[in-house]
């Protein structure tokens, strides 16, 4: 035999292996090592190859926007049931280079916990919907809260416990606590208590080496990172929060205005008064254009005024009377209830709906409709030429598709200071704006019409809104205001821009907490905190 040239079975050895690694998808060496790590495992993966994979991606893409044929899809979806299912697919995906998206309650606004602006990234689907445990402590005022719980379960939980005890979080109960406290978190006890973030008081959370940390042995840097500052730093398994006192009675009103009940010096005057108020009142303004009541064939402007007073209706009337008479606010306007159920009545249920509703995975705040957001803060009010010129914007969309949430701040958010986490909008802001966009038409052509429509909006509220940085609410995600590279690629410097409108000053210190945690930048997506190491 000629020993100069392999033997026979060498080569045919060499070609099985180069076939091997040729034809061996990037998730079967994947899965290899997540069974390497615990034999039971796949039950827990689905594939494409899976009759359930497009049912489970779809189950919570709260964004229709995102749930297209065009959409970048994941590899596999993972549903973890234990915290050691976590630490393997951190260990798999980084040995197989696989990017990670963990999805909570899948509410991201540009859909980045289920899918990539990328169509060539390679990634899998964390999805947490397994970890949805909930702890309420009465005595302590505490809970611990798995991450893949919603917000409706958390309340529905608490109030299970007890009708005096809440929990200062957002008010439609899909929504995921990964993503929601990760991100800030407001709701209507935003004046009263802050935020959703400023209440945590411990947390677990599994870093990029597959650790599992808790407050005391993550530290003081990373335990302030993870409380609004996005969510790049590790995957956070649950939160422990305080709970906060409400009265047994609260109560909600809606008080509806158009331009022709003069909606324009109503929302006006309600700026100069709102973050002035009682700590007890929060007030959300829907401005949107609806179907002329009086006038055939013609649309006018709505402004819906939502508020929730911490007591009942005998203490808020003249208490509003006395402070904001232009408003005219009724009793008829008003319903006193529980704390949980006004989330179930500022969501848009009947009155009479039961608590369980809370506990309904499946609702959709916008049916079919496909979105977009964007956010400002107003720190000086708008004169009401500025709000005519918003009338102009509202009139130029169909009726109920573009609208601005406004929401009071003031209270307890003026008080907190700006660098106590990484959120930082607090004193000297008014209210807080989302401007947004809804349709149902589908394709490439209808979505540029609304999206430019929406830019057009965010361009005419330039002069009205705060400046350097034009600051912007993290939980509100919007990629127009920058990003990082398709694969998640950060440049400090790029994203310096974005990360100054929502952490201000913050920016900094979370970068150099991503640097100590996350040196090589493994959990990241198009909006994630670079490492320093990316300075360019
Ligand atoms: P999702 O699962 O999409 O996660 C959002 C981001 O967090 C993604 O980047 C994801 O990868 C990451 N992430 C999720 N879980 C994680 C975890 N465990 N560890 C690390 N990272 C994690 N906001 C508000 O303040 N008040 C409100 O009232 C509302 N209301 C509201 C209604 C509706 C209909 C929508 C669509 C959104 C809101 N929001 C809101 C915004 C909401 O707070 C924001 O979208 C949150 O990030 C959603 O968190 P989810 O877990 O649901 O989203």
């Amino acid at each position: 035999m000629d020993t100069a040239h392999p033997s026979f079975p060498i080569l045919v050895a060499l070609f099985v292996l180069l076939l091997g690694v040729t034809s061996s998808q990037p998730y079967e060496e994947f899965l290899q090592c997540l069974e390497f790590h615990d034999s039971n495992i796949t039950s827990i993966v689905y594939t494409r190859a899976n009759s359930s994979f497009s049912s489970l991606l779809e189950s919570s893409i709260r964004n229709p926007r995102f749930d297209t044929s065009a959409t970048p899809k994941p590899l596999l979806i993972f549903t973890p049931r234990q915290i050691s299912h976590i630490e393997s697919a951190i260990r798999c995906s980084r040995a197989h280079r696989i990017q990670i998206r963990v999805r909570s309650g899948g509410h991201d606004y540009e859909g980045l916990s289920y899918s990539t602006i990328s169509p060539s990234l390679t990634f899998l689907v964390l999805d947490l919907r397994n970890l949805r445990a909930i702890q309420v402590d009465v005595p302590s005022k505490t809970a611990w809260a798995q991450a893949g719980a919603t917000l409706g379960e958390l309340y529905y939980a608490i109030a299970a416990e007890s009708r005096t005890l809440a929990f200062p979080a957002g008010m439609w109960p899909t929504v995921g606590l990964g993503g929601h406290i990760s991100g800030g978190g407001y709701g209507s006890l935003l004046r009263k208590h802050g935020i959703a973030a400023d209440n945590v008081v411990d947390a677990q959370v599994v870093d990029v080496e597959g650790r599992i940390l808790d407050r005391a042995s993550m530290g003081e840097d990373l335990f302030w990172a993870i409380r609004g500052g996005g969510n790049t730093f590790g995957i956070v398994i649950a939160w422990k929060i305080k709970l906060v006192p409400v009265p047994a009675t609260v109560t909600a009103c809606t008080v509806t205005r158009t331009l022709e009940q003069n909606a324009t010096e109503i929302v006006h005057r309600w700026q100069y008064v709102v973050d002035k108020l009682p700590n007890d009142v929060f007030f959300m303004v829907v401005l949107n254009s609806v179907a002329n009541p009086v006038q055939a064939n013609a649309t006018t402007i709505q402004a819906s005024f939502n508020s929730l007073y911490l007591g009942g209706i005998e203490g808020l009337i003249p208490m509003m009377d006395a402070k904001f008479p232009d408003l005219g606010l009724r009793r008829e306007n008003c319903v006193e209830m529980s704390w949980a159920k006004s989330i179930l009545y500022f969501a848009g249920f009947p009155l009479n709906s039961p608590l369980e509703s809370l506990l309904d995975r499946t609702i959709s705040a916008t049916g079919s409709a496909k979105f977009k957001g964007k956010s400002d803060y107003v720190k000086e009010p708008i004169p009401i030429s500025g709000f005519e010129g918003i009338w102009e914007k509202l009139k130029e969309v169909g009726v109920q598709t573009g609208g601005l949430i406004l929401a009071s701040y003031g209270g307890k958010m003026s008080e907190i200071p700006e660098s106590s986490i990484p959120f930082p909008h607090r004193a000297g802001n008014i209210y807080q704006v989302e401007e947004v966009a809804f349709w149902v038409e589908d394709g490439v052509e209808a979505a540029d019409g609304y999206l430019n429509w929406l830019r057009g909006l965010y361009e005419y509220m330039t002069p009205y809104v705060s400046k350097n940085p034009r600051e912007a609410y993290a939980n509100y995600r919007d990629l127009d205001i920058g990003r990082n590279g398709g694969g998640g690629e950060g440049d400090y410097r790029r994203a310096r821009s974005w990360g100054s409108s929502y952490y201000k000053n913050n920016f900094d210190r979370l970068v150099r907490v991503k640097t100590a945690v996350d040196p090589a930048n493994f959990f990241r997506n198009e909006q994630s905190i670079p490492p320093l190491s990316s300075w360019r």
